[in-house]
């Protein structure tokens, strides 16, 4: 994998860290993520962490007598459910990533999409609320970061007209990686894309993406993934998705080695 200035964009799945679950705890002592994120830090690269935590805010919302509501995929998010995903994501899961890098011996400055004015967004549809799209990304905050000897760890919120915003993590991801024409890694509980007869694709073309989600084989989670690679793959950068559960599967893709799913422009 070619690394233009040395950055690379890692998703984490909030399925690879959800460390209020005992199942993932679990999982979580296997998963190397982090420990890799910390150890590319140290060789000298420039990684962002994005993270997710979609399963933490339904955990909230049900502790709160509240109801997630999902439409599309995507959270309906009223006052109260924006008020939930900025608690859980920019305070409880961004504040535990940036403890565990640093019990990994790993410098870690926790920011939101909103700090800085990395995201800005707007509604994206107001039947979904406060779910914004992307307008523009400015990576001035993740430059800080590095520079302050820190790996920048991002929660997917976004500044709209007057309001915060709820992105998805995704999208955000490839949106920051396309703004940095920097490479992609989905860390997610999969292996990678799975087609049609349960086979792992090793690689994954625009049309065959298309042709996927229309069929209804890429579904759920994983749209929103494939078309962030798609984005990034259009802008010119490299976009894979890969099993975070497995060891040092970070450092094994960084090396070029045939692990999950490389999402290609043609
Ligand atoms: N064709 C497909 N191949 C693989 N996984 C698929 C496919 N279609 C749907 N999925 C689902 O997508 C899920 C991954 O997306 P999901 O949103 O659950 O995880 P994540 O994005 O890593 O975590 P989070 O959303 O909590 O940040 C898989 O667990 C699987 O159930
Ligand atoms: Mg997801």
């Amino acid at each position: 994998m070619r690394l233009k200035d040395n950055i690379i964009v890692v998703k984490i799945g909030g399925s690879t860290f959800t460390p209020d679950s005992p199942e993932a705890a679990r999982r979580g002592q296997l998963d190397t993520s982090l420990e890799d994120v910390v150890a590319l830090h140290r060789e000298g690269m420039r990684p962002v962490v994005v993270h997710g935590g979609g399963k933490d805010i339904t955990a909230w919302q049900e502790r709160l007598g509240l109801s997630a509501q999902f439409e599309r995929g995507l959270r309906v998010t009223d006052r109260g459910g924006l008020e939930v995903a900025v608690a859980v994501l920019a305070g409880l899961v961004n504040k535990e990533l940036v403890a565990a890098l640093t019990a990994l011996g790993g410098r870690a400055l926790g920011l939101s999409g909103a700090d800085g004015g990395l995201i800005r967004g707007r509604i994206k549809d107001p039947a979904l609320g406060y779910v914004g799209e992307i307008v523009s990304v400015d990576p001035t905050p993740l430059s800080l970061a590095w520079d302050m000897g820190c790996i920048p760890v991002v929660a997917p919120l976004g500044l709209g007209e007057g309001t915060l915003l709820n992105i998805n993590a995704d999208t955000a991801a490839g949106e920051i990686a396309l703004a940095l024409g920097a490479p992609l890694l989905f860390l997610t509980d999969v292996p990678g894309v799975i087609d049609d007869k349960g086979e792992v694709m090793g690689r994954l073309t625009a049309a065959e993406a298309r042709r996927l989600i229309t069929s209804g084989v890429i579904s759920q989670g994983m749209i929103p993934k494939v078309e962030a690679c798609l984005r990034a793959a259009e802008g010119g950068t490299y976009a894979q998705i890969v099993n975070g559960g497995k060891p040092h599967v970070l450092i094994r893709a960084l090396e070029g080695r045939m692990v999950g799913t490389k999402v290609v422009r043609g």
